[in-house]
């Protein structure tokens, strides 16, 4: 598959997404958009791959939805078109975990396209906002809803009412990040975390997101049953069985993803 807004490759069980529109900042172009969501579920899809992770450049994750391109639009063409939520959500139905590798600029959509990865390794170069009130319109892809969770209210209301960016220091005191290396180590820590990940059972690390995601959708009584279903079943897996016979046996475990 050859993709004009993305490059995608795979480096032993991991999938590589590197957003490429560098004359914009990576602007997230519906194009764009689209061929991301088209490689996620690629990538969801073949049993070889365990963890993906989404990057941009050194100077952007990305500046953002493309200003440009949706300049003009009238009511009708975004509500008609369902624009943002027609091929934003994809990310969603990604059952796998999904990282994003962040340095530069991630604002706007480009922060929430960050926000909807199951976690954030920063490079002390990058910086997060949500400056869509500038533009003279509100966060459409979860700024105002994932952003409050990640970072509490007040941070989110001032940087949402007054465009402020973080730094990649506040983001991770913050806990919008889950931590923050050098810029030029940035892909080296995020392929290891990666390839950690593919070497879980996969199957287990899935129903470990599905969990975790849960948490933000249901009350607590509701999240710890859904939880415990989960860790019953874990119980009629292969890899259960080897993951505990592997400690007892003091060697490294060798998951079949059954
Ligand atoms: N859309 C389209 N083009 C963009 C863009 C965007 N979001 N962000 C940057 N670009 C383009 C610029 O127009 C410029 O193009 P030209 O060279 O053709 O003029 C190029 O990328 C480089 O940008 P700058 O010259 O502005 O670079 P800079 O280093 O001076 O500034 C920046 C960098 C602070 C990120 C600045 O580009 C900027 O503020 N960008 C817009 C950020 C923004 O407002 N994002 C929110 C978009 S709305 C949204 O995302 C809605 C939503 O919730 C989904």
């Amino acid at each position: 598959m050859s993709y004009e807004n993305i490059l995608v490759e795979t480096q032993d069980k991991v999938g590589l997404i590197r957003l490429n529109r560098p004359k914009a900042l990576n602007a997230l172009s519906d194009a764009l958009m689209s061929e991301l969501g088209e490689a996620l579920l690629a990538f969801d899809g073949d049993p070889d791959i365990g963890c993906i992770i989404i990057t941009g450049s050194e100077k952007a994750f990305a500046a953002g939805a493309d200003i440009v391109g949706m300049a003009g639009y009238s009511y009708m063409d975004v509500f008609k078109g369902e624009f943002i939520t027609r091929n934003w959500e994809t990310i969603r139905r990604v059952r796998k975990p999904v990282i994003a590798a962040v340095a530069g600029f991630a604002l706007g959509g480009g922060c929430e396209l960050a926000m909807m990865c199951d976690f954030i390794i920063a490079a002390d170069t990058a910086r997060f906002g949500q400056p869509e009130i500038k533009l003279g319109i509100v966060p459409g892809a979860g700024g105002t809803q994932r952003l409050p969770r990640a970072v509490s209210k007040a941070k989110a209301m001032e940087m949402a009412l007054t465009g402020r960016m973080m730094d990649a220091e506040e983001a991770e005191r913050a806990g919008l990040v889950s931590r923050v290396v050098a810029a030029d180590r940035l892909m080296d820590e995020a392929l290891a975390a990666a390839r950690t990940i593919t070497e879980m059972s996969q199957p287990v690390a899935m129903m470990v997101k599905d969990s975790i995601n849960r948490a933000y959708e249901s009350t607590l009584s509701d999240g710890m049953k859904y939880e415990r279903a989960l860790f019953y079943s874990c119980f009629a897996t292969e890899d259960q069985k080897e993951g505990m016979k592997a400690f007892i046996e003091k060697r490294s475990p060798v998951f079949k993803n059954s």
